[in-house]
């Protein structure tokens, strides 16, 4: 596996595997890798020849109060699992390599109404920071493929929105969420966990679970649902941000009728903001 930092070094590795003939994949993530993010590089490996993943913790997407200066880099660590599992490129860019300028004075993406949603509503900035840096790493990498992760089911929503929207050449394939024995959500935020939280993190997953259930039996009481579910999380420890049934596709509320739902749901637990989302139908 190779690791590039510049630019122009990316560019010219990816122009000759395309003059070569070769379909490129890309894997966008911030590091601090777990099995989540390499589950993707396996997936993006039946889906192209050649695999690119980057590793860019993006500034544009923290809010001022949130944890872009703590956030874990553990590049070396990084760079020998994605060599462990067959990555061929690594892009490792500085923040200037990306945002030359303030970003006040940069041209910026938005997907407007779904930003605004569930993650969206306490994190305003939040989704509009990915779609500028994806796009741009769309630009940069020029993939064919780029592979995006299910627990940030929102996030791939946006994506597939500012691909379609923005004509971008690339198609977007999702990957469902992987999690530990116990069913919390892999995510680079656990490692902000005590021990004591640790212990209660699975419950965010559980209570989604049990929402499933009741739907399933025939419950169709969204507010109730949903407020269930939020005193659940609070009793267990949790400080719950939001609990939504959505529809899959475009986030939307239901309709009746609607086929494919999911329940999304965020939560604080101790410093760490834990998302997850699981189908309904
Ligand atoms: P990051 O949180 O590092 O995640 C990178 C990719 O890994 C995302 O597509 C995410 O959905 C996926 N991922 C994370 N945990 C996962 C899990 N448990 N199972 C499956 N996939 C998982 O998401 C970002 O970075 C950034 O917003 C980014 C897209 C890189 C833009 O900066």
């Amino acid at each position: 596996m190779q690791t590039v930092h510049g630019i122009a070094e990316l560019r010219a590795q990816v122009a000759a595997w395309k003059r070569a003939g070769e379909r490129v994949a890309l894997i966008p993530t911030m590091g601090n890798l777990h099995r989540g993010h390499l589950r993707l590089v396996e997936r993006a490996r039946q889906l192209a020849s050649r695999t690119v993943a980057s590793i860019f913790v993006n500034p544009t997407q923290f809010g001022p109060n949130e944890d872009f200066a703590g956030y874990p880099r553990t590049l070396a660590d990084d760079g020998r699992q994605l060599g462990a599992v067959g990555l061929d490129l690594l892009f490792a860019p500085e923040v200037a390599a990306i945002y030359p300028r303030p970003l006040a004075d940069m041209t910026q993406v938005s997907v407007p109404g779904l930003s605004q949603l569930l993650c969206g509503a306490s994190r305003p900035i939040h989704f509009g920071g990915v779609a500028t840096v994806v796009a741009k790493l769309f630009n940069l990498a020029q993939p064919d493929v780029a592979v995006f992760g299910e627990k940030d089911w929102q996030q791939l929503v946006i994506i597939r929105r500012m691909t379609a929207d923005l004509d971008l050449p690339v198609e977007i394939i999702g990957v469902p969420t992987v999690r530990e024995a116990d069913g919390l959500a892999m995510s680079s935020r656990n490692g902000y966990l005590s021990a004591e939280e640790r212990a209660i993190a699975p419950t965010l997953h559980a209570v989604l679970h049990a929402m499933a259930e009741q739907w399933r039996t025939g419950e169709r009481d969204y507010g109730a649902l949903e407020n269930t579910a939020k005193a659940r999380l609070a009793a267990a420890g949790f400080r719950p941000d939001y609990v939504e049934i959505r529809r899959a596709d475009d986030l939307q509320r239901p309709e009746p009728g609607d086929a494919a739902l999911r329940i999304f749901a965020a939560a604080w637990l101790g410093r760490a903001r834990l998302i997850d989302n699981l189908a309904v139908i």
